[in-house]
């Protein structure tokens, strides 16, 4: 497989895991509960700016202390990574929910995607326009439908039946000149000026079950109607027991064709 763009994976693979312990001196012993989360694989820090960087990792460190909190306190592995999305979709500075980039016509179309390791249960949403938190939609097709993939108007509107809450479009505007995030309206003029990235989780709680989600604004000056691979279950996102749990970032065209 030979890529020339930016991919990056968040993963536990258990195989390795099995190999050692987390957060114990017993190096035989199973793990107590794991957790890998990314910020997308946007612009290098050099190329953001120091200011856009720290707040970048600040919203990383506050969404990895939320997820830790979770599981010390025994959270389940699907409860913990929609947690941890929804901090970053909320967060300005990636490029999910409230500071996703923009599409060619100026609008905001988001996807997301969650996969239940114990079950094989996943579910996605894509192109969603109102909807706060995609993940949590996502969530809610996984356990409230029979469907795996919801599209559109579609998809925002199947959130007002299930209490998701819907903003007004112009609240994933309103932030991004104020708070460092003109970045993105700046990568939407250019598809090759910095930009912030898709974000993900995966987590193996300490029940042994483990899950994935990942959440995505897209590509920078994609065409309206463009999905990547994030809402793609088996191409950014995916979980089984026993064996894995993914979530990518980058371009997701390549993900989906490899
Ligand atoms: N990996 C995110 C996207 O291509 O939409």
């Amino acid at each position: 497989m030979k890529f020339n763009v930016t991919l990056l994976v968040a993963a536990i693979v258990f195989a390795q895991l099995d190999a050692h312990s987390i957060h114990s001196e017993e190096p035989a012993m199973k793990p107590t509960w794991a957790i890998v989360i990314h910020g997308g694989a946007g612009s290098s820090p050099t190329q953001l700016g120091e200011e856009s960087s720290q707040k970048r990792t600040a919203g990383l460190q506050h969404a990895l202390q939320t997820g830790r909190d979770l599981l010390a306190d025994g959270g389940t592995a699907m409860d913990t990574v929609e947690a941890v999305i929804r901090t970053l979709e909320d967060n300005p500075v990636f490029n999910a929910g409230r500071g996703s980039v923009l599409t060619n016509d100026g609008r905001v179309e988001m996807d997301a995607s969650v996969m239940d390791g114990k079950t094989l249960g996943c579910g996605a949403v894509a192109g969603v326009t109102k909807t706060k938190n995609p993940i949590s939609l996502a969530r809610r097709v996984m356990t409230n439908t029979k469907h795996v993939l919801l599209v559109g108007p579609g998809a925002d509107e199947f959130a007002e039946t299930q209490q998701v809450p819907l903003v007004d479009p112009e609240y994933f505007l309103s932030q991004r000149h104020e708070d460092g995030a003109a970045n993105i309206a700046s990568a939407n003029q250019e598809e090759d000026e910095p930009h912030f990235g898709t974000v993900g989780c995966v987590v193996l709680d300490s029940q042994g079950n483990l899950a994935a989600g990942t959440s995505t604004g897209g590509t920078a000056k994609k065409l309206p109607g463009r999905v990547g691979d994030s809402p793609i279950v088996g191409a950014g996102t995916y979980a089984a027991n026993g064996l894995c749990a993914v979530s990518g970032t980058g371009v997701g065209e390549e993900y989906i064709r490899n």
